[in-house]
Parts: structure tokens; sequence; C-alpha cells
């Protein structure tokens, strides 16, 4: 099974199985990460499973949608990886994908 790796805001690292289909921010809360809250549930519309997505992996993930972008826009230390893991669908290229997690969502 394809595997997603957190990195917490720790620095504790996490691998864990990520079933194809399922959004990052659910497989998170599966495993119990850290850092990750999803509180409206995968309906982008809180940006509580903001994730940093390492350079690397960004030309292999969909385009952000304009709801996606504008809920970006509020969290509080945006860069250039920021995703909202809700927002990102477990496909077999993104086997490995490394996804750091912010201060705000500890
Ligand atoms: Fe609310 Fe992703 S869980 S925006």
């Amino acid at each position: 099974m394809p595997k997603v790796v957190y990195i917490e805001h720790s620095g504790a690292v996490r691998e864990v199985d990520a079933p194809l289909g399922r959004n990052l921010m659910q497989v998170a809360l599966d495993n119990g990460v850290d850092g990750i809250l999803g509180d409206c549930g995968g309906s982008c519309s809180c940006a509580t499973c903001h994730g940093y997505v390492d350079p690397e992996w960004l030309g292999k993930l969909p385009p952000q949608t304009e709801t996606e972008t504008f809920m970006l826009e509020g969290v509080p230390d945006p860069q250039p990886g920021s995703r909202l893991c809700c927002q990102l669908r477990m496909q077999a290229e993104m086997d490995g994908i490394t996804i750091r997690l912010p201060a705000e969502q500890v």
C-alpha cells in the first residue's frame, strides 16, 4: 500500500499506509498523527488540515481549486508548499509523499 510521511511539528516522523483514493487529512486522523485537526470533515472550509508538501512532490498533485487557494490565504504561515490535506486524494504516484505539519495545529 502507498505510504505518506508526515513530519509533526515536534519533528517526529510518522510513516503511515494511505489507501488509494483516501484523502490525506483522513489518513492522518486514521493514524493519530499529531497536527491535523480536520474540523470541517474535509469540506474545504476550515483549513485545519494545512500541511507543507515537500517541493519534489508538488508537480504530482492536482492543482488547487479556487476554494482551497482562498482558504490557504487565511492560514498563519503560508509557504510555497502549502496545501490542504483534505483536498489531496492518495494516488499511486504519490507513494512516499512527505508533508510537514505547521505549529498552529498542534
Ligand atoms: Fe477542513 Fe480540510 S478538513 S479544510
